[in-house]
């Protein structure tokens, strides 16, 4: 039986334009192209779950138009539980992303439905949350609701991950003893430590503030130098297979999603690392979100060049 991941989070339309650079302030750029993809962090680590080998539902909402069918239905053909996405007066969530030709990525997000996840959805559907074996949140929906579901997450003894993303500012000091497993990026452990993220030893630095902060464990990822694993004890540096990146939108999704499926079906901390990390890298290969997420048959497949 494959076990439970619960996904509170994000959905959004992601409308992607193909630049041969990101524009600077006031400037107009041809692009090469303009696709309509479904993505937001919360969706994406739900889809990333799911393919990945977990059975998945995901709470969130969507708006009452064609794009919030749309974002509906890609999570329905990864038979992904919807019965919790409930859809609102309004627009859904965008990101407006433009990806250049080296791969690198700016990103606009406007919450639209997400800015409808209340504190009162998450009791609403308390019982979806306590199916979970594993429970990962975001930072795309109230920060109000985030706290909220951490506790109650916690409360219900469920292992949980907080994928601090975006982040600009310090969490809220009360999250910390809620949160199992913390997974930021580079900026993001900058953001949340008030320290220079730059290195693996500047990591190791933030990760230990952290811990101290309240964090159970942390994983910085740091992009194609893999992730730092800190458990307040040591650090372990997991080093990134090497590819060649096409578009880096949702690769730390997908490591957060194949992560958390690996360990709800019972895989050490360094395995399910390694597992979202394979997947991650195989993500950068392909154009956009949830396109580029891979199977769990194409991470076993996957041999390093
Ligand atoms: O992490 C990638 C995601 O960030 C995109 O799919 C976009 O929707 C933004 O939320």
């Amino acid at each position: 039986m494959p076990a439970n991941v619960v996904v509170i989070g994000s959905l959004n339309m992601d409308l992607v334009t193909r630049a041969p650079r990101l524009p600077r302030g006031g400037e107009t750029l041809i692009g090469h192209s303009f696709a309509t993809v479904s993505g937001g962090k919360g969706a994406n680590q739900a889809v990333a779950a799911a393919r990945l080998g977990a059975r998945v539902a995901m709470i969130g909402c969507v708006g009452n138009d064609d794009y919030g069918v749309q974002l509906r239905e890609a999570l329905l053909t990864e038979h992904i539980d919807c019965r919790a996405v409930s859809v609102v007066e309004g627009c859904s969530g965008v990101a407006l992303i433009v990806v250049d030709d080296n791969s690198q990525n700016a990103i606009v997000i406007v919450a639209g439905a997400n800015g409808a996840m209340t504190p009162a959805v998450i009791d609403r559907f308390d019982a979806v949350l306590q199916t979970a074996d594993v429970v990962i949140c975001q930072l795309e929906i109230p920060d109000a609701t985030v706290g909220h579901a951490l506790k109650r997450a916690r409360e219900l003894g469920k292992t949980v991950i907080l994928n601090p993303a975006p982040a600009s500012r310090p969490l809220p000091a009360d999250w910390f003893a809620a949160i199992d497993y913390l997974i930021p990026n580079e900026s993001e452990a900058a953001a949340l430590s008030g320290l220079a993220v730059d290195s693996l030893q500047t990591a190791e630095t933030a990760a230990t503030h952290l811990i101290a902060m309240g964090a159970g464990k942390v994983i910085v990822t740091l992009g194609a130098q893999g992730s730092l694993f800190a458990n307040g004890e040591g650090f372990e540096h997991f080093p990134a297979a090497t590819v060649k990146a096409v578009d880096t939108t949702a690769a730390g999704d997908t490591f957060v999603g194949g992560f958390a499926a690996a360990l709800a079906s019972g895989k050490s901390e360094a395995e399910a690392i390694r597992y979202g990390q394979i997947a991650a890298a195989l993500s950068v290969t392909r154009a956009g979100a949830q396109p580029s997420i891979p199977t769990m048959s194409e991470v076993q497949a996957f041999r390093p060049a």
